[in-house]
């Protein structure tokens, strides 16, 4: 936030709003307090953002691997040397080939995928096959699991090992499992999940008749998962309870994204409406569809910090509106202990590094889309 307001003071003109701001060096606190935390690999989920440039900025830190649901986000990842995995269960056979020529690990959500990609294999065999499972199988091999909110994702147990005996038929190489039980879902069932995974692995490898060497966790840590109480030592000793010869991996998304973007907005106009003042700002839901909380049945709006481009210390409460003319583009509240903002402002958003940008549709109004700026 410091840096950003430092650039604001040196050069405000420079600064094209509405734009995001990604941090490197955030990125890279998080991913190292994350993978010290877990003690395992840790891979990054590019849907929650893709931005190019923040990524090949990043590949030097980010060596366990991106995991990337798309051919676009597919073809955004450069450097041949990093490790691809691509998981989607609507991956059609283009997609699929498009990640076996890139030597992509692949997800595979369903038989029908994996008659796909041993069709291909004929050709050219993929770099590694992991299986993805459905949290049911969580359950199923320890009885004590909490419940998953059910979802469509990967296979059940008898269809995993249909897989494997595919996988065995066609000599294609299976490396493990992959699992993922959603967003927030990490603490809840961390524990239990690993006991889960003791009966996975040993039931696999028996179908297998050979040794997996890979297995990814899951993820599902939220934004600030650095504040909160979970005994990631005692976690970690349960993790070392895993076969040795497995390499484990998590994956994360908002866990390592979020904190490491700030969205930024200038206001155009402030008016009254009657004892309501508003803040008109030049982007808002067209460019941050989240920041407007549409998709809450409580809005919980965030409070912007302010640059000022001429001090003043008139206090009220603001509403802060977007430019899309939406009832819905709302994206900021203050309450009467801040500064009132002036036309000219810049009114800056935290966390907003993950989905903020990539989670938002194409803009309404043909209005401008944000700038990025890569800071370090
Ligand atoms: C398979 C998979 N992995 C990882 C993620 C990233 O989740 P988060 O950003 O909550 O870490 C998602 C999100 O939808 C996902 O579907």
């Amino acid at each position: 936030m410091q840096q950003i307001k430092q650039m604001l003071d040196q050069n405000p003109a420079e600064i094209s709003t509405p734009c995001y701001f990604y941090s490197v060096s955030k990125l890279q606190q998080n991913f190292e307090a994350l993978k010290a935390a877990l003690g395992t690999q840790v891979i990054v989920s590019v849907k929650a953002n893709s931005n190019t440039d923040l990524l090949i900025r990043a590949s030097h830190f980010l060596t366990d691997g991106v995991e990337v649901a798309s051919i676009k986000e597919l073809q955004g990842i450069v450097g041949g040397d990093r490790t691809r995995y691509v998981n989607n269960p609507s991956a059609d056979k283009v997609f699929l080939r498009a990640a076996v020529s890139g030597k992509a690990r692949l997800i595979i959500d369903s038989l029908a995928q994996l008659e796909i990609v041993a069709e291909l294999a004929q050709k050219r065999p993929p770099a590694g096959i992991i299986l993805r499972l459905n949290p049911v199988v969580l359950k199923q091999f320890n009885d004590a699991h909490p419940k998953v909110r059910p979802d469509q994702f990967g296979m059940d147990w008898d269809t995993a090992c249909i897989a494997i005996d595919i996988c065995k038929a066609n000599n294609l190489p299976l490396m493990g499992f992959h699992l993922f039980k959603g967003s927030y879902s990490f603490e809840r069932s961390a524990m239990a999940t690993v006991d889960s995974v003791k009966g996975i692995i040993a039931g696999m490898e028996r179908r297998y008749g050979q040794p997996l060497s890979f297995a990814n966790l899951g993820g599902g840590f939220s934004e600030r998962w650095q504040e909160s109480e979970f005994d990631f030592a005692a976690y970690r000793e349960k993790l070392a309870e895993l076969p040795q010869h497995i390499t484990l991996a998590h994956e994360s998304g908002r866990g390592l994204m979020a904190s490491a973007g700030y969205f930024a907005v200038r206001v155009r106009y402030v008016k009254q409406i009657e004892s309501q003042h508003y803040a008109i700002c030049d982007g808002g839901i067209a460019q941050n569809f989240l920041l407007a909380q549409t998709e809450n049945a409580l809005r919980k709006l965030k409070t912007p910090a302010l640059w000022q481009a001429e001090p003043s210390d008139a206090k009220a409460a603001c509403t802060f509106v977007g430019s899309s003319c939406s009832k819905d583009d709302v994206i900021g509240k203050q309450s009467d202990e801040h500064v009132l903002p002036k036309p000219g402002d810049v009114c800056i958003f935290d966390h907003c590094g993950a989905y903020n940008a990539s989670y938002t549709v194409a803009p309404f109004l043909q209005l401008p889309q944000a700038t990025t700026y890569i800071v370090e």
